[in-house]
């Protein structure tokens, strides 16, 4: 059955593909295969209330079953910037490159500790016969004073998982998808995901 990843973000799209591979009965599509689909304006104060809301957009107007996903980085010592600001940090249509330059600006002097940061990922999963379940998923670690690495998207550059050497960026793909914010928060959506007919 169809299952329409509510994004037109390919890095997240690629993400969702290598996670839901196991599920054959899952045929992934995302909002690239509806180019007439409008996204409604992005509102809410919290990842949680965004998702529900692009959740709700999404499986009403296309009819299907649909899971939407919003997510960023939380920086504590920044009051909580980038948050769900993540994606226009450094301005509305502002690549991921200057949204990294602007945390390296805004993190520029700050001591080890003052670093940490987390990912946040927020799941919806809603069907039009009006089944609607979320669920969150973190990811700890630390932001680096320089990028390193070419894979992922966004912070992944900048972003060191605790316990871990290596960027996002610089882990393989498959790794990343196993540890991620996204991936925990996937994983609480599996049960009822492997058994969607
Ligand atoms: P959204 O599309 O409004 O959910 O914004 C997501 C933004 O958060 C992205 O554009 C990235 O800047 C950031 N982000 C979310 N997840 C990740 C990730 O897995 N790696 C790196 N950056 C991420």
């Amino acid at each position: 059955m169809e299952l329409v990843i509510a994004t037109t973000n390919l890095h997240k799209i690629r993400e969702f593909r290598d996670m839901l591979k196991g599920i054959k009965h899952i045929d992934v599509l995302s909002l690239l295969n509806f180019p007439q689909y409008h996204p409604a304006e992005e509102v809410g104060k919290t990842f949680q209330e965004i998702a529900h809301a692009k959740a709700l957009h999404a499986m009403n107007a296309l009819q299907k079953w649909v899971l939407s996903d919003d997510s960023g980085i939380v920086v504590p010592s920044l009051n909580g910037a980038p948050g769900i600001k993540s994606r226009r940090y450094a301005g509305e249509d502002a690549t991921d490159a200057e949204n990294r330059q602007k945390l390296l600006k805004e993190l520029a002097g700050t001591k080890e500790h003052e670093r940490a940061a987390y990912f946040e990922c927020c799941l919806v999963l809603a069907s039009p016969n009006g089944f609607v379940k979320s669920s969150t998923g973190t990811c700890e670690g630390v932001i680096l004073t320089e990028e390193r690495g070419r894979n992922g998207f966004g912070y992944d550059p900048l972003f060191v998982k605790s316990e871990y050497d290596k960027t996002f960026a610089e882990l393989e793909e498959s790794t990343k998808n196993r540890v991620s914010h996204r991936r925990k928060a996937l994983e609480k959506l599996l049960v009822t995901l492997e058994s969607m007919s």
